[in-house]
């Protein structure tokens, strides 16, 4: 089938896999009647958050607010109550701003129209459409994550969705997909193929009504598409790095001939997982953060060709060296920094300490 069979047919397609796998049974399904309030109050609630996750948050909310005049005349303590562990915060103050400002704007009455709805805090493009589609019957394109990353691979769009030309190009083609009929189906049926079936992470192809043409599926390229955000010029790694101080000596160890720094004498490196006390103490050393200096010490970055690292230091003083000689490990007097092979930052580290 060519692009423009796909096109075509897509709608019919997508609306015939709803009804018959998709999800029928949500709260926020059906009881709508023509009151957008219930249906807002859902979208803005999955907007970040899983279905599973919302529902119960969902029948607390309405149970509490049950109409938008309520919620409008609650105190925002309560409405962020009801909020506590879902996240995103400012969806809340949104919905309760928005809730104020219908009651100021529109006598408590959800708006009808795209502009009006598009005029509250917290309903960008996509949210109008979908709740003016699920309320209302409206005949508007939703283009979300989900909605993006089942566009991009359907149709083998490439580029990051996050860039407008290709972003542009997708609400193109949501428009251009929409059906004259069924469009509360067809929308609940692009969100529950994104969330159930064109899943990030392992997508279940062989249940997807468009495995046949999907151009991801038939290519093999479902991990490439949606295209990822370019990497930020340069990539960052970040380590932490010990000071491990022993009367006025410090403790270095010789990196490996290959790669950054092959064979120059370097300050030990831990994760940021690790704690370095414990980091010192898996080198060997009791060590103690001492009265008298700052731990941590200032954190910077370094910069190389290909990558930048973001070095944090600990300084420590180890209350004993436990084994004088010991290959690979060096213990130098900070009076002799001057001749000794060691990488940039770690010099610069050093010298900050005399
Ligand atoms: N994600 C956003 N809106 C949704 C809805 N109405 N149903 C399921 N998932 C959604």
């Amino acid at each position: 089938m060519n692009t423009t069979q796909l096109r075509q047919n897509f709608a019919p397609r997508l609306v015939a896999w709803q009804k018959q796998h998709g999800r029928h049974a949500l709260p926020w399904q059906g009881g709508a009647n023509g009151d957008a309030y219930p249906v807002w109050l859902s979208e803005i609630m999955l907007q970040q958050t899983q279905v599973e996750t919302v529902i119960p948050y969902y029948q607390r909310f309405l149970a509490s607010f049950p109409d938008l005049k309520t919620l409008a005349a609650a105190d925002q303590d309560a409405v962020l109550g009801h909020w506590s562990g879902l996240g995103y915060y400012s969806r809340a103050r949104n919905l309760h701003a928005a809730a104020r400002q219908i009651v100021d704007q529109h006598g408590g009455h959800f708006p009808r129209h795209i502009d009006a709805i598009l005029a509250l805090p917290g309903i960008g493009r996509s949210t109008a459409a979908a709740i003016t589609a699920f309320a209302f019957g409206e005949r508007r394109a939703i283009l979300d994550g989900n909605v993006k990353r089942v566009l991009t691979r359907v149709f083998g769009i490439d580029g990051w969705p996050g860039e407008k030309a290709v972003e542009n190009q997708l609400w193109a083609l949501a428009e251009i997909l929409l059906p004259s009929t069924d469009i509360q189906a067809y929308t609940q049926g692009l969100m529950d193929l994104g969330a159930t079936v064109c899943k990030r992470g392992r997508p279940q192809c062989e249940s997807c009504p468009f495995s046949d043409d999907c151009i991801a599926n038939v290519q093999g390229r479902q991990r490439e598409l949606p295209a990822a955000r370019p990497r930020k010029s340069v990539p960052e790694r970040s380590t932490g790095m010990l000071v491990l101080l022993n009367a006025g000596e410090v403790l270095l160890e010789k990196r490996p001939n290959t790669g950054i720094w092959g064979g120059l004498w370097s300050l030990p490196e831990f994760a940021e997982s690790e704690n370095p006390l414990a980091a010192a103490h898996r080198l060997g050393y009791q060590a103690v953060l001492a009265d008298e200096l700052p731990g941590e010490l200032p954190a910077f970055n370094h910069t190389f060709t290909h990558f930048r690292l973001f070095i944090q230091p600990w300084q420590l003083r180890v209350e004993r060296a436990l084994s004088a000689a010991e290959p690979g490990r060096l213990w130098l007097s900070l009076d002799e920094l001057d001749g000794a092979a060691l990488p940039t930052p770690v010099r610069q580290i050093l010298a900050g300490l005399r």
